[in-house]
């Protein structure tokens, strides 16, 4: 398949390009640039990264394969990564995981036949005080789950609704 950027997208990565005294510094918001648009950074659209910033492409396959944020291959609309790390895991994390395992009808690192759903198992992401958690395509952060909570974000998202953020109330601490 041939990717092309849109005329917006090549004014996104001029205006990127302008913000730094060396091209090769865009590389990394230039291959954002491409994961929203194309959906996933595989080696032809790394090829057009390179050739749009005038770069080797060797240089930007480097950048796109260090980053597990960037999706070298087609996934999901959504991708479900279920964090397993000590926290997470103490608080039910592989619970939560072989839920969607089973819910989705798939297993870690396999993406749901209608192209929906890509489920991951993934290290910490920050966020141990609200174990188990999981964070949806780079993004939302889903805390504090439970199977019930799991399979209200699956339905939420096959509708087409992002779980909202989540404000989580800290307990006030006297300040004296
Ligand atoms: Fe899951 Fe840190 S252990 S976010």
């Amino acid at each position: 398949m041939a990717y092309e950027f849109t005329k917006e997208d090549l004014q996104e990565i001029e205006k990127i390009k302008a913000k730094y005294p060396e091209v090769k510094a865009a590389t990394l918001p230039a291959l954002w640039v491409a994961q929203n648009r194309f959906g996933h950074v595989d080696e032809n659209v790394q090829k057009l990264v390179a050739n749009t910033l005038d770069l080797p492409e060797s240089h930007v396959h480097g950048v796109a394969t260090f980053y597990t944020q960037y999706y070298k291959e087609e996934k999901g609309k959504y991708v479900l990564d279920v964090c397993t790390c000590l926290s997470c895991q103490l608080c039910g994390g592989y619970d939560i995981l072989e839920h969607l395992e089973k819910n989705l009808g798939i297993k870690k690192g396999e993406t749901t036949e209608d192209g929906m759903f890509t489920l991951n198992e993934v290290e910490c992401l920050g966020a141990c005080g609200y174990a188990p958690m999981m964070q949806i395509t780079n993004d939302q952060y889903v805390n504090n789950l439970t199977t019930e909570k799991v399979d209200k974000v699956v339905e939420d998202l096959k509708n087409g609704k992002v779980p909202e953020y989540e404000q989580i109330e800290m307990p006030l601490r006297n300040v004296k």
